[in-house]
């Protein structure tokens, strides 16, 4: 067993650098925990490699300099650079298929095709450029897979020594665009696989394929996408891999969220001054245009607008809930016409239901820690974070028993869980929360339970690596 494992971890975004959603935070956060363990036995070298997006913001960003990977009978130059992050080594790759487009994920699905193709072959080149090599590739979603497999078929063609491939799973529905002829440009064959035959051109499945373990960010998850009902087709495929395919649930950054310290919130408070809660409140429901009433339960939504967050199936449960006394406050964007939803409701219901649509982390912090319920209603959710996060924030979620929020909230205990994702469960469980609400101390016993969860990392990148160390024995 070597005494330092070196893991390359590959993602197509990572807070603080770039950040679209959860992958984004997971990534920013995941491997400096890793990198944290202490462990007498073995020390992890986790060294993070994002695209160099022109959205990208990093300071003291140090030049790497210039090589370039072979396509056809040409060469693609790449341009790498470093930055540090509480001690750990970033690195960004940038090149023309990347500066070919200004955010992190196109609708053009040739662009991030093209895009991430070059990305995860040039992250595993630049190990020679910076003369270390990974004994572990690990990549996040589809954007990143080809590194796994790419690194495999390098051991095919130059009997390079193993490296092993972990992928994690944020998304299995976001398989990635056909990068087959992009790939043999590139000169990676395709193999012959056990995929499904529509799937053996795609970044994600050939990554699961070329894998030597599959982590998806819960335990639930890892069972459900072995099911038709949320396996996208790979279902069969993946039972094949069932002994190398485990749950891992995501932790978050309890440091930052921490409504003891947050600088975000008009008024902090913990768990044994749950009282101070009800100031945040206070100015939640001024700041919005509500009636400031601590007594009127405020139901609220952060999420992108998305079915998968099931937001349509909460817009009509709230319009279906017109004799009911709550406020409710939703947060985020994304889909036009959820949005062009959101709005309608509000419009429906101006003194009771308020919509902001944007990504606002400060407000959406206000909400965790103002509001009395975060509804989450997703049709499938692989781990999901507000939940966690609202609960330390004394906030009840309300959720569907669907991939981590099944693991997550306990039913009665520490928020609501219904099953099917239907408009009349949610609201039949948010009555039920309604109704809780107005017992004060069954409330704060449900508030509390919530708050003494622990989310941290370090349980959860204990589990990783046990996995990395059963892989480079
Ligand atoms: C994706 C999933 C979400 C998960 C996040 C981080 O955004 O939809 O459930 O929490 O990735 O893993």
């Amino acid at each position: 067993m070597p005494k330092t494992i070196n893991v390359l971890f590959l993602a197509a975004e990572a807070d603080p650098f770039v950040k679209v959603g959860g992958l984004g935070d997971v990534a920013g956060s995941l491997p400096r925990a890793l990198r944290a363990l202490a462990d007498e036995d073995v020390k992890l070298d986790v060294r993070l490699v994002l695209p160099y997006h022109p959205v990208v913001k990093a300071d003291d960003l140090k030049p790497l300099g210039m090589f370039s990977i072979p396509r056809g009978e040409s060469e693609v130059g790449v341009e790498a650079f470093e930055s540090v992050l509480d001690g750990m080594p970033v690195y960004f790759i940038d090149g023309d298929p990347i500066r070919a487009n200004g955010s992190v994920y196109s609708l053009d699905a040739k662009l991030d095709a093209e895009k991430y193709t070059f990305f995860s072959l040039a992250a595993l080149a630049l190990q020679r450029q910076i003369n270390w090599h990974a004994d572990v590739v690990h990549a996040n979603d589809w954007h990143t897979a080809v590194s796994v497999y790419g690194s495999l078929t390098k051991r095919w063609e130059e009997g390079a020594k193993h490296v092993a491939g972990v992928i994690t799973l944020h998304n299995l529905p976001f398989m990635g665009p056909n990068v087959g002829s992009i790939l043999e440009g590139y000169g990676v064959k395709l193999a012959q696989t056990d995929l499904p035959e529509w799937a053996r051109v795609m970044p994600l499945p050939l990554g699961l394929w070329a894998s030597d373990a599959i982590v998806a960010v819960s335990p639930t998850y890892a069972k459900e996408i072995l099911t038709p009902e949320y396996g996208c087709g790979l279902d069969g495929f993946l039972q094949t891999r069932r002994e190398t395919t485990h749950g891992v649930l995501n932790g978050i950054d309890v440091t930052s969220f921490n409504p003891a310290h947050d600088s975000a919130l008009g008024v902090n408070f913990d768990i044994n001054s749950l009282e101070k809660r009800a100031a945040n409140k206070n100015l939640l429901q001024s700041r919005l245009g509500l009636r400031t009433d601590a007594e009127i339960p405020l139901l609220a939504i952060v999420s992108r607008m998305d079915v998968q967050k099931g937001v349509d199936l909460a817009f009509t449960a709230l319009k279906s809930m017109k004799s009911v006394n709550f406020q409710a406050v939703i947060l985020g964007t994304g889909d036009p016409k959820l949005e062009e939803a959101a709005r309608k409701l509000s419009d429906l219901f101006p003194e009771k239901i308020k919509v902001e649509l944007r990504y606002d982390a400060g407000l959406a912090r206000q909400i965790y820690a103002g509001s009395d319920m975060l509804l989450m209603p997703s049709r499938y959710e692989p781990c999901g974070l507000s939940q966690m996060i609202a609960m330390r924030y004394g906030c009840v979620p309300i959720v569907r028993a669907a991939g981590g929020l099944n693991d997550t909230v306990k039913h009665k205990e520490t928020g609501f869980v219904f099953e099917k994702p239907h408009p009349m469960s949610l609201m039949a469980a948010a009555k039920a929360g309604i109704k809780v609400f107005q017992d004060k101390e069954k409330w704060k016993k449900l508030q509390q339970a919530g708050m003494l969860q622990d989310f941290s990392w370090e349980n959860s990148a204990r589990k990783y690596l046990e996995i990395y160390q059963s892989l480079v024995k």
